[in-house]
């Protein structure tokens, strides 16, 4: 886990209107399957098709940063059979794909609990970080076997762990130096996090992270993305004012 680095983006914050940092919950490929009478297992395939849509339309759309939720620690409770594809879809992706992430200059990062992966996926997964690890034109994170409150509670016993060791005072701990504990430690926060298919939470995506991201929520089913709908999600978060719990400039100055 590294500890918290100079960000590789400072200096570089997102265009004003434009969010540096995208996250979106892949959510929806049930759906769209049983729609079409098709076994769920279809529609987890043609969301890897849709990944690989949005993954190419990002850069050009001003995106530095996209992290994708691919699995979730609250996963693991589907139907065996469901689980069983979920985890094959990451090899599904790099087998087709690594070459070309690898050659367009996307760093590949693999964020979650390696444990309980098997050893064919682990190392597929650190082959792929592995043949991207001097990319830099975009930062492309997949959040897999992931969840919010146990990444913060596993930074949380990590900086335990410095403290008990005499490493670290508890007076060490701000938010910024707690963030460099968190497996995002060195990614900008999500600027943007959208989640397609209608539903409008979190799920555990993030949670730390998430603190001051606008939220889009769109009706289309994750394997129906790609460049149009990320178009429409940019364009949603344009129109948004962010103020960071200040307040606009104009009313500082009526409010004396
Ligand atoms: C998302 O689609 C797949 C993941 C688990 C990443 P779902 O499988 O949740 O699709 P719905 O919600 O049943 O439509
Ligand atoms: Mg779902």
């Amino acid at each position: 886990m590294a500890a918290a680095e100079t960000p590789p983006y400072a200096g570089a914050p997102g265009e004003p209107g434009r969010p540096l940092h995208v996250a979106i919950v892949m959510d929806g490929n049930g759906r769209w399957a049983k729609r079409r009478g098709l076994p769920r297992t279809l529609g987890h395939r043609a969301g890897v098709e849709a990944l690989k849509r949005t993954v190419a339309a990002a850069p050009d759309l001003g995106v530095g940063w996209l992290t994708i939720f691919g699995f979730s620690t609250e996963n693991w409770s589907r139907p065996a059979a469901e689980v069983a594809e979920l985890m094959a879809l990451p090899k599904r992706y790099f087998e087709t794909d690594i070459a070309r992430l690898e050659r367009e200059g996307v760093r590949v990062r693999v964020i979650g609990r390696r444990e309980g992966l098997s050893a064919d996926l682990v190392r597929i997964i650190e082959d792929a970080e592995a043949r991207t690890a001097n990319n830099t034109r975009f930062h492309l994170t997949i959040a897999f076997n992931y969840g919010g409150q146990a990444d913060i509670a596993a930074a949380a016993r990590r900086f335990a762990e410095e403290v008990a060791a005499g490493r670290r005072s508890p007076d060490d701990l701000d938010e910024a130096a707690f963030g460099g504990f968190l497996a995002t430690a060195g990614a900008p926060p999500p600027d943007l996090i959208i989640r397609p298919s209608g539903e409008q939470r979190l799920s555990n995506f993030l949670l730390w992270e998430a603190a001051y991201a606008e939220l889009v929520f769109q009706d289309i089913m994750w394997p129906d993305y790609g460049e149009e709908p990320l178009r429409a999600a940019l364009a949603e978060f344009a129109t948004r004012d962010r103020r960071y719990g200040a307040i606009v400039a104009d009313d500082v100055l009526a409010a004396g």
